[in-house]
């Protein structure tokens, strides 16, 4: 019986996806790095130094350890200045709606988020008192697809894994979900994925409270 939905937060509740991607194509322009949203695809639910690595395969000479970590550290202060004009705009269509209705339903919410920065994006977008549990990049040692941060959220909820159904707009999440034992649900770019239990444009497209009623009936 699914008794929670953990969400992703990156491109699932709210629009910094984008401004994940706008933060690192300035810092390889920068550098001179071709970076484009092809390549961002592959960035999304994956750590800051893992994503670093990605846009660095592209890049024509090595960078040292020292380099790589100025890097990380400037693409996130472009971020960091993105993220701090944020308001309830950024949220994603369907995102407050859906969340309100599994709350008057009784089912738990979580966020699983691979971002060091969600609590301050849960602050700064006002939706942080929305959510009983908050599992980020601050609190696990190995980003999506390792399940690792499903599995904190599902623990601090203390729910078994099957209990929790998750939201994710990445390949990486959608895989860790399915690894971590969880119902998946596929939005954005990701839907249709074949280790998704159901999938939809975006949380305006499906009637997620519904979709849990009937799946406990069963
Ligand atoms: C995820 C994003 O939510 O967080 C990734 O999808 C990002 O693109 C990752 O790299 C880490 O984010 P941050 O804020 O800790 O740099
Ligand atoms: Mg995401």
């Amino acid at each position: 019986m699914i008794q929670a939905v953990i969400f992703d937060l990156d491109g699932v509740l709210v629009t910094t996806d984008d401004s994940h991607y706008e933060a690192w194509k300035q810092m390889a322009d920068e550098e001179g790095i071709p970076f484009d949203r092809q390549i961002n695809q592959r960035l999304r639910g994956v750590s800051r130094m893992e994503s670093l690595e990605i846009i660095l395969e592209k890049s024509e000479r090595p960078y040292t350890q020292d380099e790589k970590r100025n890097l990380a550290e400037r693409k996130n202060s472009y971020y960091v200045a993105l993220i701090n004009q944020l308001t309830r705009d950024a949220l994603l269509p369907g995102a407050l709606d859906t969340v309100h209705a599994l709350l008057d339903m009784g089912i738990r919410t979580a966020i699983g988020s691979s971002s060091k920065n969600a609590p301050a994006i849960l602050r700064q977008t006002g939706i942080a008192r929305l959510f009983e549990a908050v599992a980020d990049g601050n609190q696990i040692k190995h980003s999506k697809p390792d399940p690792e941060v499903f599995l904190l959220a599902a623990s601090l909820l203390q729910l078994p894994a099957a209990d929790c159904l998750v939201v994710e707009d990445a390949d990486a999440g959608v895989v860790a979900g399915a690894r971590a034992g969880m119902p998946v649900l596929a939005v954005g770019a990701v839907a249709g994925h074949p280790l998704a239990d159901l999938s939809a444009p975006t949380l305006a497209d499906i009637d997620l409270a519904a979709w849990i009623r009937d799946y406990n009936r069963k």
